[in-house]
């Protein structure tokens, strides 16, 4: 049986996806193109995403395409649960609601695949990982997607261990994704996210950013529009350059986390921050974490070492340690979804119209696809930066005859 947190949400649910969809032209478009042709009729499609209101419309959009649709929520502490609520309403299988434990959420996961779908979109992959733990023996999907940048990475784990059992389209790939979901998404959000955690200033604060990747980018950038002085950390030398170059202050974390008064980890990796880090701040730093597990910032460290702990605002927990106090947003979790909404509807409509061509893109070229990650066809990745021009209003030249004989030109 389907499980939201409370159905009498649906009605603010609504108004939540109607919002939404107002603002994702870029999505509504696409379709709106499709709808005649129903390409998804027929087809169960399974989705392990952030229970959101732009998801909200994403599935809606499955729907309307002809899809029989499950959703579950691709993060324990992300779902919007008046969204939940309506989308259920709707018919859609929903298995999502706020602060699920973990086995209530793999169980989540376990209702959408039992019910087979044809299709598997994902955020972050424990949905594809969890089918070829416990399903690759019982039933084989057509293919699947994949949203985040540290999914795909797993992804290419398994196709590069022989074990991927179906084609995969990374969306995350796709220039018109990583490129503003990542950048200008997060980076807006993750700043929502601390202020809503923290109400704090940030003009005068120092912020280090781990990582300079397309996540790293966007918030770096971000906070110096705030006023905050940005310090950045890299492992890659290129990145590091890229941010010298973009004007920011670089050093390795063992520096940067003295000046620090917030630290945001956005590298996809394992204990970015750790103790030997929070030993050497200040009083009062605020950590917080945008990028897709909760393993950057090590929380255990600071479960097991400090000498209490309390919420003192909603998705803010102070760890006291030895006269100095540490503040812990979202539990480490992502930041931008646990205290904040997410992305702003108008950037993830370039990200959900990717995933519903790729999706489409599947239905209709699976028999000819391998069992391995493929980017997002560069043709979707163009009409989805066209619409969402066309959607804009913004026109841009062609180029001419001449220009394109020059450009095939060697001499
Ligand atoms: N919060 C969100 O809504 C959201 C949105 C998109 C992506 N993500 C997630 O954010 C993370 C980053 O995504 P991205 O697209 O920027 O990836 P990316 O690969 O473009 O960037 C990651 C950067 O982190 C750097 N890095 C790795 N280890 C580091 C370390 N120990 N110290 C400092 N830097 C280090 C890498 O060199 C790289 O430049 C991923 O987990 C991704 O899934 C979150």
């Amino acid at each position: 049986m389907p499980k939201v947190a409370d159905p009498r949400l649906a009605d603010k649910g609504r108004l939540a996806y109607e919002w939404a969809r107002k603002h994702m032209p870029i999505l509504v478009k696409s379709i709106e193109r499709l709808e005649r042709d129903r390409p998804l009729h027929g087809i169960r499609a399974g989705f392990c995403l952030h229970v959101t209101k732009e998801t909200s419309v994403l599935v809606m959009g499955a729907r309307m395409l002809g899809a029989d649709v499950g959703l579950c929520a691709a993060n324990p502490l992300t779902t919007q649960d008046d969204v939940a609520a309506f989308l259920a309403s709707q018919g859609i299988d929903v298995y999502a609601w706020r602060n699920e434990s973990m086995d209530e959420y793999y169980s989540c996961i376990r209702s959408v695949l039992s019910s087979r779908p044809a299709t598997l979109t994902d955020d972050g992959s424990d949905m594809h990982v969890l089918y070829h733990r416990e399903f690759k023996g019982v039933y084989t999907p057509i293919g699947g997607t994949e949203e985040t940048t540290t999914g795909v990475t797993r992804l290419r784990a398994l196709a590069r261990d022989g074990i991927l059992a179906y084609p995969i389209i990374a969306v995350n790939d796709a220039y018109t994704k990583h490129l503003f979901d990542n950048r200008y998404g997060t980076g807006q959000s993750t700043i929502d996210g601390i202020l809503r955690a923290t109400s704090m200033l940030l003009a005068g604060k120092t912020m280090v950013v781990a990582g300079y990747g397309w996540v790293g980018k966007g918030i770096a950038s971000r906070a110096r529009g705030m006023g905050a002085k940005v310090v950045v950390t890299e492992v890659d030398p290129i990145r590091a350059l890229e941010a010298h170059m973009d004007g920011f202050a670089v050093m390795p974390m063992d520096e940067a986390c003295r000046y620090a008064d917030v630290i945001v980890t956005a590298t996809g990796q394992i204990n970015v921050v750790r103790g030997e880090h929070i030993r050497a701040m200040k009083d009062g730093v605020v950590l917080a974490n945008a990028g897709h597990f909760d393993v950057e910032i090590d929380v255990r460290w600071l479960e097991r070492n400090a000498r209490g702990k309390r919420l003192v605002r909603e998705n803010l927990e102070e760890y006291i340690l030895d006269g100095r106090s540490i503040y812990l947003i979202a539990r480490g979790r992502i930041a931008n979804l646990v205290a904040a909404e997410g992305h702003p509807p108008e950037v993830m409509a370039l990200s959900f119209a990717n995933q519903l061509l790729s999706i489409v893109y599947l239905v209709r070229n699976h028999a000819s696809m391998e069992r391995k990650v493929y980017g997002v066809p560069g043709e979707i990745d163009r009409q989805v930066a066209l619409n969402a021009l066309d959607a804009m209003g913004i026109r841009i030249d062609e180029p001419t005859e001449e220009q394109v004989a020059y450009a095939g030109r060697w001499m």
